[in-house]
């Protein structure tokens, strides 16, 4: 009985996996199934190489990860380098401190070695990320694959970005536009668990032009800046783990940015913070939700991309 369950089992994801296979279009979980068997467990393997090695990656691989998606959809767009006749967006002033570029590069390589031409750098993109979150010690999450690359890299499409001066209102605005329903983006905004923000980003709130800091923080931010515009400030106590401290900062009055502190100011939003920061299991959940669903923003599927040879350039 167990054995015929087994078989049923097995046949329907060979099933599902040709049905992949014959041209159709739409994403999938088992998208790689049969091309590229091993994809899921070489990108893990190699983000928690990288991850062991420099912890405040995970950070870096996750903001990648949004202004791609951000920007003309998740289409691995904000790999590729400028060249003599176009400047990309990762040359914009929003990349800001946008690292860990090499990571993926090492991924795709090894992907080349094991299945040439296959797997999209925008589902790389997408898998790394998850990984990193996972690596932190973030919820685990599938996703599905199929992303095909885009052939569009602009230094201009970076005004689709949301500022760190946003209110929660624009805030709203914003994302809404990319179909998110506001608690969404606050779960999506608790990224902000990992990693910083350099002095440059939080400046104009000093020393006390912004009425939602307070003052005990606002010396804790203009100390950090004493240090120079590239000076880091961790948005929580924990900057390389996953967890729900963030909310806890921003409940307290220590939210880094404005768009961070608005959160908890705005009456829109104020409600989703508090219940995040008093139930992290409801985070994560909303969280990897919310993170699916950027994932799937405007997706290139099938003869819509192409897949690069290399991440940086367009074929
Ligand atoms: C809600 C609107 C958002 C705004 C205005 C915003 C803005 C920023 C800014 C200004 C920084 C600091 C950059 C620097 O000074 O170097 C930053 C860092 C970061 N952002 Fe956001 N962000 C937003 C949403 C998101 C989302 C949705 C994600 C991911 C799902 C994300 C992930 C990150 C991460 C992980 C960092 C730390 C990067 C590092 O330490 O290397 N952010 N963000
Ligand atoms: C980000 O953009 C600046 C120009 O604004 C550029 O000098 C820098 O190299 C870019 N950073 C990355 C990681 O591409
Ligand atoms: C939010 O900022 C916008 C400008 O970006 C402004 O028009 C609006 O009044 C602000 N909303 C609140 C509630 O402060």
């Amino acid at each position: 009985m167990a054995n015929l369950l087994t078989v049923f089992v097995v046949m329907g994801v060979i099933v599902s996996g040709f049905r992949m296979g014959l041209g159709a279009d739409g994403l999938d979980m088992n998208y790689y199934l049969f091309s590229c068997p091993f994809v899921e467990s070489v990108v893990k393997d190699i983000v928690n190489r990288a991850l062991e090695d420099d912890p405040t990656l995970a950070a870096a691989l996750l903001r990648m990860h949004f202004h791609d998606c951000f920007i003309q959809g998740c289409d691995g767009s904000i790999l590729i380098d400028s060249t003599r006749g176009n400047t990309a967006e990762k040359d914009s002033p929003a990349n800001l401190s946008l690292r860990g570029y090499e990571i993926i590069d090492d991924i795709k390589e090894e992907l080349e070695r094991q299945c040439p031409g296959v797997v999209s750098c925008a589902d790389i993109l997408a898998l790394a990320a998850r990984d990193a979150v996972f690596f932190a010690g973030g919820p685990v999450y599938d996703i599905p694959k199929g992303r095909k690359d885009g052939t569009r890299s602009k230094i201009e499409d970076t005004v689709n970005l949301p500022s760190p001066n946003f209110n929660a209102s624009d805030l709203i605005k914003m994302f809404g536009q990319h179909g998110f329903s506001a608690q969404e983006m606050v779960a999506l905004s608790g990224a902000h668990t990992l990693g910083v923000a350099r002095c440059s980003s939080f400046k104009n709130r000093l020393p006390k032009k912004d009425p939602t800091l307070n003052s005990v923080f606002a010396k804790t931010l203009s100390q950090t800046c004493s240090a120079g515009d590239n000076a880091e400030q961790p948005f929580d106590e924990t900057r390389n783990d996953f967890d729900n401290l963030y909310f806890d900062a921003l409940v307290s009055g220590d939210g880094v940015l404005t768009s961070d502190q608005t959160l908890f100011v705005s009456p829109k939003t104020r409600n989703f913070v508090n219940s995040y920061a008093q139930n992290q299991a409801l985070f994560f959940l909303d969280f990897q939700e919310a993170m699916v669903k950027m994932s799937l923003l405007d997706v290139k599927e099938g003869s819509k991309g192409q897949v690069r040879d290399n991440c940086r350039k367009i074929n």
